[in-house]
This record gives structure tokens, C-alpha cells and sequence, in this order.
């Protein structure tokens, strides 16, 4: 392996001490940051990242609350909770976990929570404002792919990006930061013609399509910067009957052997969603109160 490796899990440690540091800057200010978090159903996955989520935010020294509701819990009933939440002053951010269950519309959902408590930056006014190159909430993930690049490049400016895949979650939003830092972007997908050709042109390459190992080494351009927020389960029969492993997007043997910089899977892109979500909550607990945001903790 010849590319540096981005250590994901060290730097979100740091980000978590920035905002541990800063919650008590606000706190000192007689206010304590607040983050609501809601879970509709039992999807274990789902579970799993919900208890993580308010396992960190109380160790930065902020506010959890935690609202399970049953699988068969009515539309209206979770849109009457987020109501009760936005106007709930101890409550700086809001997260309802996805995927719901079918019969709520999520987008009905998302659309129900107050844009200045919507930490995970998917309300249409925020993805209107991170467009438009305004002050937003911005998405998490995507935020913190940004965070790591800053970290390593410095400047980001006049670098080729492309970023593989185009959801809303991270490929478009990932998109609009990496244009705000003044990169040229393009965005590739499954239509894409020629995709290595496209990839190969890229300084920085993020990618985000939930295809096991898609980009490989002779895809990229030598030294290229090399994110991966992919993460799957595959097949292990190496380590014997009925294992699994996790792998990103990216098969990273071969492209550790041709890029300059990667992000391991895990390790790398996943802790800093959850610390960009606590750096969103302090964002809007910041913002709401008017007092001075943190730097280096936003795009
Ligand atoms: N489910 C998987 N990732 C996310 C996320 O970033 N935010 C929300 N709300 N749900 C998710």
C-alpha cells in the first residue's frame, strides 16, 4: 500500500473534543444544548445507530432525548411529536431516523421539522440554501467527507472532484459543498458513460453508490484523494462458512496502491457522521441563541 490512510475514527475524536469544549463554552452561557432523536419501528440497524448517537451526544455534554415509537405508530402521531419538538426550547436539533415504515410519507416527515432544528440538513429549505451557497443546516455525512478533505488538502480550490453516485443524502449535497470550496465537480452515476474515464480525471474521487468494491486502482489517477462512504456487508468464505465482512465502494487494496489518501471502511467516513451530527447540534443551538458559532465546525 502506497497512499496515506485517512483516519476517520482519530479525527472524529477530534471533532468531538472541539464540540465537547464548545458545549461547555455555551453551557457557561446558561444553556445546554439539545438533541432530540426519533426512531419509528425496530429495524436492528436503525437501533443500533440511534443508541450510538445518544450514547455521543451525551458525552460531549449535551442533551439526549430518545422517542421509540411502535412500527404501527399513525402518520399524524409522529407529525403531532415533531410539532411538540419544534417548539420545544430545550431542542436544538431534531433527527428522525430513516428508513420509516411505509405507510408514513418521509418526506412528509422531513418537511414537518423546523428547518433551524434540522440537523441532518434534509429539509428543502436547507437544501435550497446549501445551493444557493447560503448559511444551512448541512447533511452530516457529506459534511464530514468535506472536514477530512479540508484536513488534508488545506484549499480545496481548482482540485477536479467526482463524486460517484447522486442520492440526496450524500451525492448531491457532497456535490454543492465540494462546488463551495470551489472545486469542479462532476457528478457520476449509474448512466454515466465511461465512468473510469470520468473517475480517472479526478484529483479527489467520493464515493457514495452502495456497490460493493465498484472503483478500483486502475480507476484512479495516481495520488488521487480516494473517499468512501460506502458501506457493505459481502460474502467472507475466507474466514469460513456463513462469515461477512464490511467493504466500501471502493475496492481498497488495489486503490490504496494508486491514490495518495483513502479513508479505510470502517474507519473512516462513519465516525464522522455522528460527530458532525453533534457539531450540527451545537450549530443550532449556536444560531438559535445567537450567540458566536464555533469555526471550523460547518462548511
Ligand atoms: N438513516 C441512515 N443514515 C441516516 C441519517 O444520516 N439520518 C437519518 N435521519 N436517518 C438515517
Amino acid at each position: 500500500m502506497t497512499a496515506t490512510l485517512i483516519d476517520g475514527k482519530a479525527f472524529a475524536a477530534t471533532i468531538r473534543a472541539r464540540v465537547t469544549q464548545e458545549v461547555a463554552r455555551v453551557k457557561a452561557a446558561g444553556i445546554t444544548p439539545g438533541l432530540a432523536v426519533v426512531l419509528v419501528g425496530k429495524d436492528p440497524a436503525s437501533a443500533v445507530y440511534v443508541r450510538n448517537k445518544g450514547k455521543q451526544t451525551v458525552e460531549v455534554g449535551m442533551e439526549s432525548f430518545e422517542h421509540k415509537l411502535p412500527a404501527d405508530t399513525p402518520e399524524a402521531d409522529l407529525l403531532d411529536l415533531i410539532a411538540k419538538l419544534n417548539a420545544d426550547p430545550a431542542v436544538h436539533g431534531i433527527l428522525c431516523q430513516l428508513p420509516v415504515p411505509d405507510h408514513i410519507d418521509a418526506e412528509k416527515v422531513l418537511a414537518a421539522i423546523d428547518p433551524a432544528k434540522d440537523v441532518d440538513g434534509f429539509h428543502i429549505s436547507n437544501v435550497g440554501l446549501l445551493a444557493t451557497g447560503q448559511k444551512a443546516m448541512v447533511p452530516c455525512t457529506p459534511l464530514g467527507c468535506l472536514m477530512m478533505l479540508r484536513d488534508h488538502h488545506g484549499s480545496l480550490s481548482g482540485l477536479e472532484a467526482v463524486v460517484v453516485g447522486r442520492s440526496n443524502i450524500v451525492g448531491k449535497p457532497m456535490a454543492q459543498l465540494l462546488l463551495g470550496d470551489s472545486c469542479t465537480v462532476t457528478v457520476a452515476h449509474s448512466r454515466t458513460r465511461d465512468i473510469e474515464a470520468v473517475v480517472k480525471r479526478a484529483d479527489i474521487v467520493v464515493a457514495a453508490v452502495g456497490r460493493p468494491e465498484m472503483v478500483t486502482g486502475d480507476w484512479l489517477k495516481p495520488g488521487a484523494t480516494v473517499i468512501d462512504v460506502g458501506i457493505n456487508r459481502i460474502d467472507a468464505p475466507e474466514k469460513g462458512a456463513d462469515k461477512t465482512r464490511l467493504v466500501g465502494d471502493c475496492h481498497f487494496d488495489s486503490c490504496a496502491e494508486v491514490a495518495g489518501a483513502i479513508t479505510p471502511v470502517p474507519g473512516g467516513v462513519g465516525p464522522m457522521t455522528i460527530a458532525c451530527l453533534l457539531a450540527n447540534t451545537l450549530t443550532a443551538c449556536c444560531r438559535a441563541h445567537g450567540l458566536a458559532e464555533p469555526e471550523g465546525l460547518t462548511a
